[in-house]
């Protein structure tokens, strides 16, 4: 019975990392609310899947995050939420529109904010059950052409380790957890207009990789989490070097990427 099975909604699971969290969830048992857009993917992993619920809904229009605030309020059994819906950009802040910069933050901070509010409105008295938040390792730094996107993710770290805190001060079972993956292969880079030539093959993690990182390190109660060897590595350093490095760092890549772009005009 689908009453009986503890409760996933999973954002963004029309593509990529939620897609694939939601297939792991669905083997682990999991009865799962998908959010998108698209709602013809979502029918179709609903499908594969054998059956789930799918909300069609952009999280940066108001109307469509309060269904699914609502969703989520009623859900006596929701276990798990995760938070992944989002994407980037390219270029500079100042010299493209504003609308793409407004619409992340509705989509990376309001909507990561809101949902969690209504699930800890049900976790909390519950005593049980977690958020992932899917963030980046972009939230460890800054690069030029990246200032939304490294600032938003900055926010769900800070965001969620506050509310671990909390969670933990209040002496709660409710986890919640950061996931800071790298270079991952999914619709992400074609959707932003990116080109992934210039970041060498090694650097690209399989989403699969990613959320068996994510769900082990939730079964350990991993504040933190940067999937692969490589990122751990990198996070390591970032959060070492000092700024002036770093930033030596940021303006090189920020370069590179730039002459990436103008040989492709
Ligand atoms: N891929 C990477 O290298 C990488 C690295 C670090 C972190 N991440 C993070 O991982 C998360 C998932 O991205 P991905 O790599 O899996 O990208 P993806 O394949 O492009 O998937 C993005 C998902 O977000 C959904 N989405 C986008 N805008 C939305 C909106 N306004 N309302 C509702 N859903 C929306 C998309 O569905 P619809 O278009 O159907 O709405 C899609 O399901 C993102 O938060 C991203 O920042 C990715």
């Amino acid at each position: 019975m689908e009453k009986d099975k503890p409760l996933a909604l999973v954002t963004g699971a029309s593509a990529g990392i939620g897609r694939t969290f939601a297939r792991r969830l669905a083997r682990d048992g999991y009865h799962l609310v998908l959010v998108a857009r698209r709602h013809d993917r979502l029918d179709e992993l609903a499908e594969e899947l054998g059956g789930a619920e799918t909300m069609a809904a952009d999280l940066t229009v108001e109307a469509d995050l309060e269904r699914v605030e609502d969703r989520i309020a009623r859900a006596s059994n929701l276990e798990l939420l995760v938070n992944n819906a989002g994407f980037g950009t390219m270029g500079r802040f100042f010299e493209i529109p504003l609308d793409g910069q407004d619409q992340m933050h509705r989509l990376h901070v309001i909507a990561t904010m809101r949902l969690s509010h209504a699930a800890l409105g049900g976790m909390i008295p519950r005593n049980k059950g977690a958020i992932i938040n899917v963030s980046s390792v972009a939230a460890f730094g800054q690069s030029p052409g990246n200032v939304s996107y490294c600032a938003t993710k900055a926010w769900i770290n800070s965001f969620t380790e506050g509310l671990d805190l909390e969670l933990k001060s209040a002496e709660s079972l409710v986890r919640v957890q950061a996931l800071c993956p790298g270079f991952t292969l999914t619709e992400l880079h074609d959707v932003a207009g990116m080109d992934r030539k210039p970041i060498p093959a090694w650097m690209w993690m399989k989403a699969e990789d990613v959320v068996d990182a994510s769900l082990a390190g939730l079964a350990q109660g991993k504040l933190i989490v940067v999937p692969g060897g490589i990122y751990k590595a990198m996070v390591w350093l970032l959060r070492r070097l000092p700024k002036s490095l770093h930033h030596a760092g940021a303006r090189r890549y920020g370069r590179l990427m730039r002459r990436e772009a103008a040989q492709k005009r």
